[in-house]
């Protein structure tokens, strides 16, 4: 289902007294709005206790095995059991720093599939494939190995989030145009793999520097349904303004 979403990423931050903090200011500044936290795993059941039905819980990351030796590991099974409703997968930096290939993003999405745990798969270039100019064959077989042997019914219960590498933690954002046009591309691969349906339905969210000032411009690009956010998602004023502006 096409829906409008702000995502915040928390990546490797916050103790458990700031995330409640957070949570107990993002609760007082939401109206009736609605978002997503994908917090680190150690504050979950914390963050699950305090929230109410318009901040939804996610994670950051799943294994790619069901279950058993794999020391450190955090399965779907187990994120399931506590009620978690959403998943980031394939971030680039878990690409860059713990060595995620496609195929394992694959085998993550559908362990998440299998529990009923909506995956954020992320997809999106360095600068210098961007600067080469080959960023669009680049994203486009990111997505097409991200949903290998997905069958339509499932992918309609995945999101996407394009995240140019350059543009994560960097202060520097993909203009409007440049979100957009990388957004209508990755809706006509998912027309081209399934139909036009499913590609319209299809929830794909901007996310690398989105702030208060840049993200009412993104959000009236016609193809981008919303964002996810990693530092502004950390102080509760910059991410509520950035809810509001969806
Ligand atoms: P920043 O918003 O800090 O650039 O991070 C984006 C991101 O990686 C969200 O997953």
């Amino acid at each position: 289902m096409r829906r409008q979403l702000v995502i915040g990423n928390w990546k490797m931050n916050t103790s458990i007294d700031e995330a409640i903090n957070l949570i107990v200011d993002l609760k007082e500044g939401l109206n009736d709005e609605s978002t997503v936290v994908c917090v680190p795993y150690t504050h979950i059941g914390v963050v699950q206790e305090i929230v109410d039905d318009r901040i939804a819980v996610g994670a950051q990351n799943l294994c790619q095995f069901d279950n058993g030796a794999y020391t450190g590991e955090i399965s779907s099974t187990m994120l399931q059991s506590l009620g978690v409703e959403f998943v980031i997968v394939g971030h680039s930096e878990r690409r860059a720093y713990f060595g995620e290939t496609d195929s394992m993003v694959n085998t993550k999405v559908q362990q998440a599939l299998k529990k009923d745990i909506i995956p954020v798969i992320c997809c999106g270039e360095q600068l210098e494939t961007r600067k080469e100019g080959s960023f669009l064959p680049f994203i486009e077989n990111q997505i097409r190995e991200a949903l290998k042997n997905l069958s339509k019914a499932m992918v309609a219960n995945c999101v996407i989030a394009y995240e140019p590498v350059w543009a994560i933690g960097t202060g520097e954002t993909a203009s409007a145009e440049q979100a957009q046009e990388v957004h209508r591309f990755i809706r006509g691969i998912i027309e081209n793999l399934y139909d036009k349906s499913t590609a319209d339905h299809m929830t794909i969210v901007y996310g690398g520097s989105v702030k208060a000032e840049n993200a009412a411009d993104l959000f009236k690009e016609e193809d981008v349904d919303g964002a996810l956010v990693g530092g502004a998602s950390l102080k509760a004023n910059d991410f509520l303004s950035i809810i509001k502006a969806l």
